[in-house]
């Protein structure tokens, strides 16, 4: 049985800043910040956008009254949850009117959180051949004005649907993980903010990219040279490529263009909007199926990668045929986007709300999105 992924779309803020602007505001050479980052604009997420919304207006372009009717199963992913208890899931399910015998939870693994979802949902479609699965991984990253971490920003949300008859991509069972107890991005409980040691979590995003990558091939007998492209979950863009040059050194220079070739088709979207954590690798999959060289039944490489840290690498087939399922994948919007200046991110950034018991409306007025968090009343969110 072919299982994988039938419809994909992705969704952000239609507000970004330029990386440029941003560096020049803290006292940065922009080229640190483009090149060195690899990052060119960041997406601003207001106040009236949470996982939850994000997550709809993602899915709710391609959840139809087919969909509504046949899903079973919506595995949501998040590191930005807004519910200690109620799992994000069925906010989904309610908002997007999805039939009421459709389970969901919510996972929690850092960025790991959809690609544990698809493993699940790998499981589930194996048991149950008719079902229809709905992922998202949704989530807004923060640091914080003026960190380091601040031109690694960015939010969103990937929706997918999964089958076992995928137009898209067929995904191989099978895959590489490593799970190791580690302090090098965390969010207590009582922060909005992420903490972060940013150069020991880029070394240990190489490291667990090498031993995964090289065990997968091992496992499943393949070279470096057999994969058609290498793709990475994307916190900056420059972090995929320092993990792709570690892994490519000593291979011919045939090998080393091509892959580097399709990483770089595979990073243009995240360049424009930045981090969506649980979303990153799978925008990075849009960006490389919409801009990058691909045929038929080519074997694409992912890792994944969620801090604390859990790394898995797998694989993936283009379906014959995957580029016409792709027609219905929009993109274009993207360059419609309205750029603010650094000091009304800041205002934006700073008005996003804290968890409190308190009655609140946040301002949604601008926000033309479909799906909206219009605040909260009696301690329980109100969505539109
Ligand atoms: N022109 C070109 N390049 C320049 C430059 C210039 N003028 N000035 C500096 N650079 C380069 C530097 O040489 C450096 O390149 P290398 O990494 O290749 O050496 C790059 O720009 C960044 O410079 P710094 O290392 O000095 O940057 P920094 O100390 O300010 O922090 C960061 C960079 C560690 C990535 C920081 O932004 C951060 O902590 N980000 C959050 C953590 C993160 O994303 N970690 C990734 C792994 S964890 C993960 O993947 C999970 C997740 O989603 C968070």
């Amino acid at each position: 049985m072919d299982i994988g992924i039938d419809k994909l779309n992705f969704f952000t803020s239609d507000m970004y800043v330029d990386m440029g602007d941003l560096a020049e505001a803290r006292n940065e050479d922009p080229n640190k910040y483009l090149i060195g980052i690899g990052q060119k604009k960041q997406a601003v997420i207001s106040s009236s956008q949470d996982s939850v919304t994000l997550a709809a207006n993602a899915a709710g372009k391609i959840v139809d009254d087919f969909e509504r009717k046949n899903i079973d199963l919506i595995l949501f992913g998040t590191e930005s949850g807004v519910d200690s208890s109620k799992s994000a899931a069925v906010y989904l399910q309610g908002l997007l009117k999805i039939n009421p015998q459709a389970s969901g939870v919510e996972l929690k693994q850092a960025c790991f959180g959809l690609t544990a979802g698809i493993q699940l949902a790998m499981g589930h479609i194996m048991m149950n051949p008719n079902s229809r699965v709905l992922l998202v991984g949704s989530d807004i990253a923060r640091y914080g004005i003026n960190t380091a971490g601040e031109p690694t920003q960015g939010g969103g949300s990937v929706a997918m649907i999964m089958s076992a008859k995928p137009s898209i991509l067929k995904i191989n069972p099978g895959n590489a993980h490593l799970t190791k107890d580690i302090m090098d991005f965390w969010r207590p409980l009582y922060r909005k903010e992420a903490l972060v040691d940013g150069k020991y979590s880029s070394r240990e995003f190489i490291d667990f990219f090498d031993q995964t990558f090289n065990e997968y091939k091992e496992r499943e007998n393949l070279s470096t040279s057999d994969f058609d492209a290498l793709i990475f979950h994307l916190p900056y863009t420059k972090m995929g490529l320092k993990a792709l040059k570690s892994g490519l050194q000593g291979e011919s220079e045939e090998v080393q263009k091509r892959l580097f070739d399709q990483f770089d088709a595979s990073k243009q979207l995240n360049a424009e909007v930045g981090n969506l954590y649980t979303g990153s690798l799978y925008l990075s999959l849009i960006s490389l199926l919409k801009k990058g060289k691909l045929q038929d039944n080519d074997l694409i490489g992912l890792f994944s990668y969620g801090s604390g840290a859990e790394g898995e690498f797998f694989t993936a087939n283009t379906v014959p045929g995957f580029k016409s399922a792709l027609e219905n994948v929009d993109i274009s919007w993207l360059d419609n986007r309205s750029q603010v200046s650094v000091s009304e991110y800041e205002d934006i950034y700073k008005s996003s709300l804290e968890f409190t018991d308190r009655d609140f409306v946040t301002e949604f007025k601008q926000d033309k999105s479909e799906f909206k968090f219009m605040g909260q009343t009696n301690q329980q969110r109100i969505y539109k």
